[in-house]
């Protein structure tokens, strides 16, 4: 479990975390859902150690990472894995090449292990027979599972995905959020997802927070988001595409 107490975090005198209390369970996806700007990005840098809070504690199982000195944290960055805005990939390395790189930066293993790690990832995202293809020459959603493969290699206790499904269309998605939300399940992993497809939030929200200008301002999960009594939340839900969707049915059943 990740815990978030007290969180602030500002760029000169402009703040942009307020007072975050949260926290994020194991074997489930949970999600940070808000409107661009509302501080999502900056949440999940803090945790991960790309950005120093400016104060508040961040607690790994009770571990906290907020006070750990520069050695420390760079071995529970080994528990981490991470997928970016964009897949980030290598375009000069292969997809074996790209999904094997944290084990031939970190793991002690040896080359055919690696191998046969790296294989067990491609193969668990459906991705057997494109392991010698180069990033340029697959597809967008191919990529994302490439990132998330490379992500899980080091079979990481703790997953950060900011936008998964940034530039996919919906059904592509689909197959991402399913993914994630599968692997999380069976490797039993604390997921954190960015998001603001409501579709995802629908489909795989099972703890979700909310956040507005910085503030978390609801927490729960997807069969309470629709009720919700946060007015800055229904706004977010009842603008989303979903619920348009949803409405439109709802009048045509109605005629
Ligand atoms: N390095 C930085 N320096 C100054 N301000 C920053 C920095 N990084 C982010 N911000 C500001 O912090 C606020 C929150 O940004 P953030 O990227 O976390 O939003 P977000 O919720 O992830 O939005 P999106 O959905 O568009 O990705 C924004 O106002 C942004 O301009
Ligand atoms: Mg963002």
């Amino acid at each position: 479990m990740i815990e978030v107490r007290n969180l602030y975090k500002s760029f000169g005198d402009k703040e942009v975390l307020h007072d975050i209390n949260t926290k994020f369970e194991d074997g489930k996806t949970n999600l940070i859902i808000g409107q661009s700007g509302a501080g999502k990005t900056v949440l999940v840098q803090c945790l991960v150690g790309l950005l120093e809070p400016t104060r508040g504690e961040v607690l790994y199982d009770d571990r906290n990472f907020v006070m750990m000195s520069k050695k420390e944290k760079i071995a529970m960055r080994r528990e981490m894995g991470m997928i970016f805005q964009g897949s980030a990939l290598f375009d000069s390395l292969t997809v074996l090449e790209n999904v094997r790189f944290p084990l031939d930066m970190f793991s002690d293993m040896t080359s055919k292990e690696r191998d046969r790690q790296a294989q067990k990832c491609i193969d668990r995202v459906n991705l057997t027979g494109a392991e010698n293809k180069y990033p340029g020459e697959i597809s967008g959603g191919m990529q994302k599972r490439v990132a998330i493969a490379r992500a899980v290699v080091m079979n990481p206790k703790y997953l950060f995905c900011d936008e998964p499904n940034s530039g996919l269309d919906p059904k592509t998605s689909l197959v991402i959020d399913e993914l994630l939300s599968d692997i999380t399940k069976e490797y039993n992993i604390t997921t954190i997802i960015n998001t603001h497809d409501m579709n995802s939030v629908m489909g795989i929200g099972e703890n979700i927070v909310f956040i507005a200008d910085g503030k978390a301002e609801w927490q729960g999960n997807k069969d309470l988001v629709m009720s919700a009594n946060n007015k800055k939340l229904n706004d977010l839900v009842f603008a989303s595409d979903l619920f348009k969707k949803v409405k439109e049915v709802e009048n045509e059943e109605a005629k």
